[in-house]
């Protein structure tokens, strides 16, 4: 059939005519910007966001109620550590050393700015004023996550708040539960501390303080002899070229990525983030995500002690039923990477290429251990509308969206057959003292889940 002309022009004038602002906004956005997302590629460093997710809906499946919930979160957004933030200040002085009388280069807002961090007490702790300031964050996560859970609580008994001793950790814990057990909303909590200390052995949230066989950094500097870090070096050099005297490295560029991320979540920009293109990020999550592969995930066998233990322990209360049903732990991102590691979530992606970035990875820090990340284990219990029985499932949301276990997806809303999921946490089965190498009489397996009530561990943070 023939098409005249002018019915090709008035079709490509209605088309153009349907951004106009007089119609309904697309109800399906034909762009796909959130890719240029920065805070993705921040690694651990960055603010919290979203797992970009495969599109399942996050409400539970109707015919199924949760009837047991496990969380493991890391703490908030927070200012730097001590020692990132000397390399921070130095960085920072040396380039506005080089900032001169010449404003006119990407780095010209150097001239009159300030080091982000002025109070060097700061350090370590979580932030709490501006955009992305951590204890709001945990705050709010507690409050929307108790509208979610609001009927495993029992209000008749005090629900234990499970958190590693670090005063952020604790912090967020403390932050979260306000949100969680606050206002108009009822029932007690308990702080229940497992200090990060040796003599907890595998009964913590931090089993490898007391592994002495565990040297992830080690295990990447090994491997990592030799990385290409080509792909850096070509921003250092397009900002050398717009800057001439400042001298950057590659190394510096992963340095302005992690500078460019703190001082988002401290002030809630970063001139520095402005500085950089998307292709620097690209490159340092790709870095970032290399160092954690060998060092907290599948790249290192020690990763998977550590990560079963954890992952054991819930395998276990999910085939119980005790008079708590939710377990909401705060630890560390390194503890969360392991602990996905050890449940064996990662086994079918192939190691991570020092030279090439793999760009289909599902090994993305910044996707899995943003600052706030968090996992939630959800069991459900599903019925069978034709044939009215009532089976078992189990279903992970990962930095609130949900996450399909690999190979494991097929119950209601993808969620996993809870006997296939407990084959799955058994693939890793290890002894950790013995693979840790500690004679020491410390625990070997996790109890604090059973035992908290009996009033053993403190309910305050580590000293500092
Ligand atoms: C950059 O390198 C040049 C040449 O080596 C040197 O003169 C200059 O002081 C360096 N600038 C900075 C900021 O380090
Ligand atoms: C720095 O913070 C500490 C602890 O919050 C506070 O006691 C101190 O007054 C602060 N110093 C300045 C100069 O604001
Ligand atoms: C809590 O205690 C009250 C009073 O003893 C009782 O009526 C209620 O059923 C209990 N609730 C639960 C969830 O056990
Ligand atoms: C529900 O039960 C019917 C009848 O036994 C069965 O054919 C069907 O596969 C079941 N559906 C699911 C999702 O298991
Ligand atoms: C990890 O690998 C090292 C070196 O190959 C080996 O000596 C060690 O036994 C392994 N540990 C575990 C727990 O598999
Ligand atoms: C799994 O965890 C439970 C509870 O901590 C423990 O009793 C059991 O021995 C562990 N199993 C293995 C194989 O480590």
């Amino acid at each position: 059939m023939l098409v005249s002309l002018s019915t090709l022009t008035s079709v490509c004038l209605v088309l153009t005519s349907s951004t106009s602002a007089l119609l309904a906004p697309k109800p399906f956005t034909q762009q796909a910007n959130d890719q240029f997302n920065a805070l993705r590629y921040m690694g651990a460093s960055g603010a919290f966001h979203e797992n970009s997710g495969v599109g399942i809906s996050k409400d539970t499946p109707p015919q199924c109620t949760i009837d047991q919930a496990h969380m493991f979160m890391r703490h908030g957004e927070r200012f730097p550590s001590a020692s990132s933030g000397e390399t921070f200040e130095a960085f920072f002085k040396r380039l506005q050393a080089a900032t001169t009388e010449q404003y006119n280069n990407p780095f010209g807002f150097l001239h009159d700015a300030e080091y982000f961090v002025t109070n060097s007490s700061d350090y370590e702790h979580e932030t709490y004023y501006n955009a992305y300031a951590g204890l709001a964050d945990c705050f709010s996560f507690g409050s929307d996550l108790r509208q979610r859970y609001n009927h495993l609580v029992d209000t008749n008994r005090t629900t234990p708040i499970f958190s590693a001793g670090q005063k952020r950790v604790v912090d967020s814990a403390t932050a979260f539960s306000q949100g969680f057990f606050g206002n108009g909303y009822s029932g007690d909590y308990q702080l229940v501390v497992l200090p990060e200390d040796e003599s907890q052995g595998a009964n913590s949230l931090t089993n490898t303080v007391a592994c002495t066989n565990f040297d992830g950094d080690d295990n990447y500097e090994k491997v990592l002899k030799g990385e290409n870090y080509q792909y850096a070096q070509y921003e250092a050099d397009r900002l050398n070229q717009l800057a001439p005297g400042y001298n950057l490295t590659a190394s510096d560029i992963f340095t302005m990525v992690d500078y460019c991320a703190f001082e988002t979540n401290v002030k809630g920009f970063s001139k520095f983030c402005d500085v950089l293109s998307p292709d620097a990020f690209v490159a340092t999550g790709y870095h970032i995500d290399l160092r954690n592969w060998y060092s907290q995930g599948p790249g290192y066998n020690m990763s998977y002690v550590s990560g079963f233990t954890l992952a054991n322990a819930t395998a276990t209360l999910l085939q119980q039923d005790n008079e708590d049903s939710l377990y909401l732990s705060f630890t560390h991102d390194d503890d969360i990477v392991r602990y996905l590691t050890g449940l064996g979530i990662f086994d079918d992606e192939p190691d991570l290429d020092k030279h090439e970035i793999n760009f289909k990875r599902a090994f993305k820090i910044g996707e899995i251990v943003p600052l706030g990340g968090r996992l939630l284990t959800e069991r459900l219990s599903c019925t069978n509308a034709t044939s009215g029985e009532t089976d078992t499932f189990v279903r992970l949301l990962l930095n609130d969206q949900v996450f399909p276990v690999p190979n494991c997806a097929d119950g209601p809303g993808f969620s996993c057959p809870l006997d296939d999921y407990l084959e799955l946490a058994k693939t890793h089965t290890v002894d950790y003292k013995e693979a840790c190498g500690i004679q020491d009489d410390v625990p070997n397996y996790v109890s604090f889940f059973w035992d908290w009530t009996e009033d053993k561990y403190p309910t305050v943070a580590d000293a500092e």
